[in-house]
């Protein structure tokens, strides 16, 4: 019997620091575009990582989430938390840090990892910048 394909979703917080500028405006044109992004200040991010795979019946799950939590850990939290997103992330190096790009980045780094186990594969990385705003990225190929 094929065992069902199931979506798991977790969610991490953190909290960091950024400024909307892009390299190719000036400064005049960059405060018109981004307005109060451009000036730095912070966010308490959340971010949402889908995982789709097949449901192991034993367990009853898709995989470990203590794995996906370590994975989201050493790839994003532990890079990001507490940082200025434009000057300290080596990974987001001469990137805008708007929540797309970011979605981006964070699928980019997660996606090789998650590969590594059984069946699963990244299906969705969400970044929520505030209640109003947020950011999805499902790969290239959707
Ligand atoms: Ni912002």
């Amino acid at each position: 019997m094929s065992r069902p394909i199931v979506e798991i979703t977790h969610a991490e917080e953190f909290a960091a620091a950024h400024q909307l500028v892009a390299a190719h405006l000036s400064e005049e044109e960059n405060r018109a575009l981004y307005g109060p992004c451009f000036t730095r200040h912070g966010h308490n991010y959340v971010v949402e990582v889908v995982v789709r795979g097949p449901l192991d019946g034993p367990t009853g799950m898709v995989m470990d989430l203590n794995v996906l939590m370590r994975m989201m850990r050493e790839e994003l939290l532990e890079h990001v938390d507490h940082k200025d997103l434009n000057v300290d992330v080596p990974f987001l190096a001469g990137i805008v840090p708007t929540a797309e790009n970011l979605a981006i980045a964070f699928w980019e780094r997660l996606a090789p990892r998650l590969a590594q186990v059984e069946g699963c594969q990244l299906a969705r990385v969400g970044v929520i910048e505030s209640r109003a705003n947020r950011a999805d990225y499902c790969g290239q190929n959707s």
